[in-house]
């Protein structure tokens, strides 16, 4: 068979509905200044699906910052990478610098979150080891155990007797193998907002001898008593023993780490395939992400007024009935029931009549009869923000349980 033939006949499970859905439901253009009033399709909206948890994409130091560092370096430096030519004086000291945010001793820095964990799984196990990871883990971790030779085993989502029944698994394999057990989590899972129960798998490390690898891409700047994650606000962060971060998220930009123990950066430093062999974080990012640092350690509000907004947010949509899941995070899931053209009713209905832009997922992301709505609240947002989504929201879930979506007609566009 030719293979474009087979990718014309297969478009993927998102991608089959890429006709109907591209530009307004799959690849939104969202336009104007960052934050939480966006212009969609010429009008503005009040958006909840960007992870500017903190508000610092449109920070006006921040702004300052990336467009000093544009003009005094260019996007160009450093050529090369990091162990050729690629090294400066600005990644070591952002290096230093994340590495005492998040309280490791070393860190490396990644050109994106995603990198950093499929590279870092690649490079530290071989096939006599074992992975041990959660069932609802980011894409980026399931691609990195999927580069992994040897035996993974998946625990049910955060269900520690799981985790434990299959640390038990893993034990017994590796005093075969003679290889070490890596157990992979998140800090916070991006979908349902839950914290990863990091506690209770470090607990388990008087039982079982494992490394505890924490993908903490919504925790860093957002979880915490100074931002440090969620290993910091559950009180064990030393027991987590390699640590990555985004500035996808809270950073309000790209690029990502790898935090741990000296050696092990040092390791990975001179081990990791996607950071020996190819370009280094390009200079503004590396000093715009030294900014974003420095006011997440001196404007303890920003993350104050994340909380506030998440707080009134969550208990309000709790207080008008509707289901939030079990999130203890930022993130805020709404769960709804509905057929996918409801589904696609509502958003329209929200999108064009109430002027309310936010995630909204469904299968296959989620079994059949599922709708999420994801709303990401961050530091930018107003109260007033959340008394008027709250409203909205009541608005088009009475339509949703009282059939009107049912209706092709409600479309709006
Ligand atoms: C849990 C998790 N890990 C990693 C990533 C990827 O980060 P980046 O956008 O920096 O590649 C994301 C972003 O969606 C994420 O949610």
């Amino acid at each position: 068979m030719d293979l474009f033939e087979k990718i014309r006949a297969n478009r993927g499970p998102i991608g089959q509905h890429a006709k109907e859905s591209h530009g307004y439901f799959t690849f939104p253009k969202l336009e104007g200044e960052i934050g939480p009033h966006m212009v969609f399709r010429g009008k503005k909206r009040l958006n909840w699906s960007l992870n500017n948890y903190l508000g610092l994409a449109n920070h006006p130091e921040v702004r300052k910052a990336d467009a000093d560092a544009a003009a005094q370096y260019g996007f160009a430096l450093p050529m090369g990478a990091r162990m050729m030519s690629g090294n400066s004086n600005q990644h070591e000291q952002l290096e230093a610098e994340l590495s005492a945010f998040v309280q490791k001793e070393d860190t490396i820095l990644c050109n994106f979150g995603y990198q950093a964990m499929v590279s870092a799984i690649d490079c530290l196990v071989d096939r006599h080891d074992v992975i041990v990871y959660d069932a609802e883990s980011h894409a980026c971790i399931l691609d990195g155990v999927r580069l992994h030779m040897g035996k993974r085993y998946v625990f049910a989502h955060n269900d520690i007797e799981s985790c434990e029944k299959q640390l038990q698994r893993a034990t017994k394999l590796v005093e075969n193998t003679g290889g070490a057990i890596l157990v992979i989590t998140e800090g916070v899972f991006g979908m349902s907002g839950n914290q990863g129960k990091l506690k209770e798998i470090v607990a388990l490390k008087k039982k079982y001898k494992f490394r505890l690898f924490v993908d903490d891409a919504h925790g860093i700047g957002t979880m915490g008593a100074t931002g440090g994650g969620t290993g910091q606000a559950q009180g064990c962060q030393d027991g987590i023993d390699i640590y990555v971060g985004t500035f996808a998220k809270s950073f309000a930009l790209i690029g990502g780490f790898i935090s741990s123990d000296e050696q092990v950066v040092e390791y990975l430093r001179y081990n990791m395939r996607s950071q020996i062999f190819a370009k280094a974080l390009p200079m503004p990012l590396v000093v715009g992400a030294l900014k974003r640092i420095e006011l997440m350690r001196t404007q303890p509000q920003l993350k104050d007024k994340l909380w506030e907004i998440t707080n009134a947010l969550q208990s309000g949509l709790k207080e008008a009935g509707f289901n939030i899941g079990t999130t203890n995070s930022p993130v805020t899931p709404v769960y709804m029931n509905g057929s996918i053209p409801e589904s696609t009713n509502l958003i329209l209905d929200l999108r064009e009549n109430y002027d309310i832009f936010c995630s909204m997922v469904v299968y296959p992301v989620v079994p059949k009869g599922v709708i999420i709505l994801r709303l990401i609240p961050t530091a930018v947002h107003t109260l007033e923000d959340v008394k008027y989504t709250i409203d909205a929201f009541s608005k088009i879930y009475h339509k949703l349980t009282s059939g009107q979506y049912m209706s092709e007609k409600i479309a709006a566009i």
